[in-house]
């Protein structure tokens, strides 16, 4: 079996294939993975995908550290360089000669740049990235033998103007929280007249917020701190720079004046990474025929729990909820409604959006996949780790 992978410096696209690796470890030599990725900060894609591999990817494996296992998974990869921004992908020669030898049963194209920022900079980061890339993207596909296409977009571009959303509903509103919705739902569109033009089989997968692992270990595992993470990471930094000399910040008691504008029914749907991963994988492997799914959680958490559950963590009081963004505000809520209210608030001001996921349920049940439960106690694992990561940055 071959597959193709993009996106496995990040935080899917890493699961993905840790789980490809686990479900055919005691066969490896029936598969080759062929990562396409690149290098950054002066560190090879090769070497990148080798420190991932070998710092989160044993986990998910349960692979001692010390083991030389990495040889032996290295022998079932091919690292081919390419930039998504490139017209050509900045592919070479041999490495297109590589592709092309032998049919691709599934190629997962993962990549993505999930900036919810609206910057002249970042719209036309998002733009190259998402819908251009898609696009050079595709261009290779037609080139090469490609049994199955797999693209993984967002559920959120879908807006809010239906409380139940079918995984091929197409948001024809103009109205999107931000730039990087319009772009995920324009790649997806594209895809799909191009595939049905060039004849692509393809699915796309359209998913919720991703967290940390609870499934696989480490628990909580992630390499990036940003949707409900972001949100918490701001209030760090603050503190951070309240409280300068402290030495465990999370100790240091603060208080904050801040209204959060929430909806009073709002919740959030956040699908762990690994579980996100095993129902993608094995719904390809399974030949399902839909070409459009949604990658949920069965149960939604609510926003205030989420909220009052990272603010807690960080050990921060005195904020308050309530249903309008208020027009009086401090100095401090304008300063957050500027900023980190500004990305956050569009995303819990709606009642609970339902996003359907009976296609999927078939596969589910027939695997015993059930998705871990988004509840006090497993959110807590999520930050558990990222507090031990301190959100990424160094203190
Ligand atoms: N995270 C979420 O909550 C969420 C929610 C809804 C949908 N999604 C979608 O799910 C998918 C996976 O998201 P994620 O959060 O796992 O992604 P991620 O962690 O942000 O990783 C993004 C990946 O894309 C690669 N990439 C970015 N620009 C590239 C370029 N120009 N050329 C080649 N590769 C490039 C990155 O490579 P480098 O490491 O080299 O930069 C990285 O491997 C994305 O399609 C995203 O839109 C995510």
């Amino acid at each position: 079996m071959r597959f193709v992978i993009d996106g496995t410096t990040g935080l899917l696209g890493r699961n993905l294939l840790f789980e490809i690796l686990k479900q055919n470890l005691k066969s490896l030599d029936e598969i080759e993975i062929i990562i396409l990725g690149k290098g950054s900060n002066g560190k090879t894609l090769e070497c990148r995908m080798k420190e991932i591999i070998i710092d989160d990817g044993f986990d998910y494996l349960n692979l001692n550290k010390n083991s030389d296992y990495y040889e032996q998974i290295k022998e079932r990869i091919i690292y081919i360089d390419f930039d998504l921004t490139k017209p050509d992908l900045g592919i070479s020669r041999k490495a297109l000669e590589i592709l092309k030898k032998e049919k691709i049963d599934y190629f997962f194209h993962i990549a993505a740049l999930s900036s919810f920022l609206d910057t002249p900079e970042i719209i036309n980061q998002l733009n190259l990235i998402n819908i251009e890339g898609t696009k050079h993207l595709l261009s290779l596909v037609k080139e090469i033998k490609v049994e199955n296409f797999i693209f993984v977009s967002s559920a959120y571009h879908a807006g809010s103007s239906q409380n139940v959303i079918y995984p091929d509903f197409v948001n024809n509103s103009n109205i999107f929280r931000n730039p990087y919705e319009i772009t995920k739902l324009r790649a997806e569109l594209f895809l799909k007249k191009y595939a049905k033009k060039v004849r692509i089989n393809h699915k796309i997968f359209r998913i919720t917020t991703i967290s940390g692992r609870l499934v696989e270990n480490e628990l909580g595992s992630i390499n990036k701190y940003d949707v409900f993470y972001g949100w918490g990471l701001y209030f760090l930094k603050l503190k951070m720079k309240l409280f300068k000399n402290s030495i465990n910040i999370y100790s240091v008691p603060f208080e904050i004046k801040l209204r959060i504008n929430v909806h009073p029914e709002s919740t959030m749907n956040i699908i762990p990474a690994d579980f996100g991963a095993k129902l993608l994988l094995k719904t390809c492997l399974n030949g399902n025929v839909d070409d459009a799914y949604h990658l949920v959680n069965e149960t939604d958490i609510p926003t205030k729990i989420v909220i009052n559950k990272i603010l807690e963590n960080l050990n921060i009081t005195g904020h308050m909820f309530v249903e309008q963004e208020p027009e009086d505000k401090t100095p401090f809520e304008q300063f957050y409604y500027r900023t980190v209210g500004k990305i956050f608030t569009p995303y819990i001001i709606d009642p609970p959006l339902h996003y359907n996921n009976d296609n999927l349920k078939g596969v589910m049940n027939e695997y015993n996949l059930k998705c871990p439960e988004m509840n006090e106690t497993n959110f807590q694992k999520l930050m558990d780790y990222a507090k031990k990561h301190n959100f990424g940055i160094s203190i």
